[in-house]
């Protein structure tokens, strides 16, 4: 998809989609609500084209309600289409976002190849948040998971324009424009990734992807190997990958800015890469098992980060960790009762071999450590238990430290996406305490089992600030939405990059 920044007066355009947004301003006090919805744009044209049929009460500009104009004669465009952003009062960049999304899903099954949208003007948001908004949220809407199907139609948009006043501040806007192309495009390279099945995603070709990618953006890679894996003495990453035929692989990518100061942080994003999770000798049943292709999210989710990281250059230094393995029954693969030693030296008793992900990022943030990190932050598609607690909506989030939450939080201020905090207690330890080694691989009972899992990741942190993100719940969009595709959604990509930028912007 190309983009494209325009400043100029929309009403002059000859665009195949025009796309103006609404709000629902009608409060309470209005009785009947007959407040009409109101045009978030000042030009006169386009809103004078558009009185008729606000006033006609057929459309209420709830969030992502759509009404399609033809060749309305004031204007040069073919197609008019207003889109919803819900109250007027709750109007913030997340909506535009959506709406950006949900213009582009509008003209994608029309074979409308090009979108152009007027950026709302509203009080309280800044053109530059808009325009950044806008372009991140076309991109979401345009991707598309059906790589695979022989009919498929290629049904991408082609250009995607977004107008801005003509007196606007271009520097401004055009610098936030271009973070959202990126943030956009990243967030769409993960999802690429995350929608390979585990026979054209093997550990090898995830690592294959990411060196490939930080080649073109010019990070620094290494691809490790079962060799190495043993020779750093990861035996818990290690006990997960030895009952597959195909080799794990520990990724590390690196980004150092020219001028970061020496005692500046080393910020490390550690991701969980099951390209497939069977469950191993304790094995999930066959219902929904192809889903567990996406138990490598967290991993492509550190890997888009990084693209962006490279692009948006932060004056932070950065290291990502991506520990990729199959979790596979096998004559060869671990078993309940076993002990993995863990790189730190910890001995792990294995009561479940589907509790894998806790396994490999154990190492994987031992060895962050190891390699200078002063903060980190994980992500995976940990626990069904955390989709239990927060549903498909939020994803859980857990933290040793609350100043490096905070940053996580404002990050989230900007991204927009939805996470909730869950707790990490002493408490909790009993439940992970072993009578044969240090440490069991699942709590003793099925409670807080979200939160069982971030004790364990807990005990290969120790007091370095951590984050813990669980995105078992979002990381798959079991249905569609306006602005979105059913599939995988790139959740985290955005929130990690701003987390990132909190530290170097
Ligand atoms: N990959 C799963 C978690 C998961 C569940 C991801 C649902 C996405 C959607 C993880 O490896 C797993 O199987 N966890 C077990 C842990 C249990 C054995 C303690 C679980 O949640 O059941
Ligand atoms: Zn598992
Ligand atoms: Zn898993």
């Amino acid at each position: 998809m190309k983009t494209e920044l325009k400043f100029e007066s929309a009403s002059t355009l000859a665009a195949e989609l025009l796309v103006v947004l609404a709000a629902d301003a009608a409060t309470s006090k209005d009785k009947n609500a007959s407040a009409q919805p109101v045009l978030l744009t000042k030009d006169s044209t386009i809103a004078g084209a558009d009185k008729p049929v606000l006033a006609s009460g057929e459309f209420t500009a709830s969030a992502c309600e759509t009404l399609l104009l033809y060749s309305p004669l004031e204007l040069k465009s073919k197609r008019l289409l207003i889109i919803g952003l819900g109250k007027l009062s709750k109007v913030s960049v997340h909506e535009i976002r959506k709406a950006a999304g949900a213009a582009v899903r509008f003209a994608k099954p029309r074979s409308i190849r090009s979108v152009t949208l007027v950026l709302p003007e509203h009080e309280g948001i800044s053109l530059a948040a808009a325009a950044r908004a806008a372009v991140e949220g076309a991109f979401v809407g345009d991707f598309d998971p059906d790589t695979y199907r022989s009919d498929r139609k290629d049904r991408a948009i082609e250009q995607f324009t977004v107008v801005a006043p003509a007196n606007a501040d271009k520097k401004v806007v055009e610098a936030a424009f271009r973070e959202g192309v990126i943030l956009g495009e990243s967030q769409n390279f993960t999802r690429a990734l995350v929608n390979e099945p585990g026979n054209r995603l093997t550990p090898t070709i995830m690592g294959e992807r990411a060196a490939a990618m930080c080649k073109e953006q010019g990070l620094q890679c290494e691809v490790h190997s079962t060799e190495k894996i043993k020779e750093l003495k990861m035996g818990a990453f290690w006990a997960v990958a030895q009952g597959s035929e195909e080799p794990p692989k520990l990724i590390v990518m690196r980004y150092e800015p020219k001028n970061a100061p020496k005692d500046s942080p080393v910020l490390a994003l550690v991701g969980k890469g099951i390209t497939f999770d069977t469950g191993g000798i304790s094995i999930k049943p066959a219902d929904g098992m192809e889903k567990m292709k996406y138990d490598m999210a967290g991993g492509a989710a550190m890997i888009g980060a990084m693209r962006a990281i490279a692009q948006l250059k932060p004056n932070v230094r950065v290291i990502s960790i991506v520990c990729a393995a199959e979790n596979m029954p096998s004559g060869k693969a671990y078993k309940p009762g076993d002990i993995a030693i863990a790189m730190s030296g910890k001995a792990i008793e294995v009561l479940n071999t589907d509790a894998e992900g806790r396994m490999v990022l154990a190492d994987g943030l031992h060895y962050a450590k190891q390699l200078g990190a002063t903060h980190l932050i994980d992500a995976a598609t940990l626990t069904g238990a955390c989709v239990v607690a927060l549903g498909m909506v939020n994803a859980g989030v857990f933290s040793n430290d609350d100043a490096t939450y905070e940053h996580f939080h404002k990050a989230l201020e900007i991204s927009g996406e939805k996470f909730w905090r869950l707790p990490v207690e002493d408490e909790y330890r009993d439940m992970i305490v072993s009578h044969i080694g240090d440490i069991t691989n699942t709590g003793n009972s099925r409670w807080g089992g979200a939160i069982t899992a971030a004790m364990f990741l807990k005990e290969f942190v120790d007091e370095t600030p951590w984050i813990h993100l669980d995105i078992a719940g979002v990381a798959w969009m079991e249905e569609q939405k306006p602005w979105i595709a059913k599939g995988p959604s790139g959740v985290a990509v955005r929130s990690i990059v701003e987390w990132v930028r909190s530290y170097g912007k």
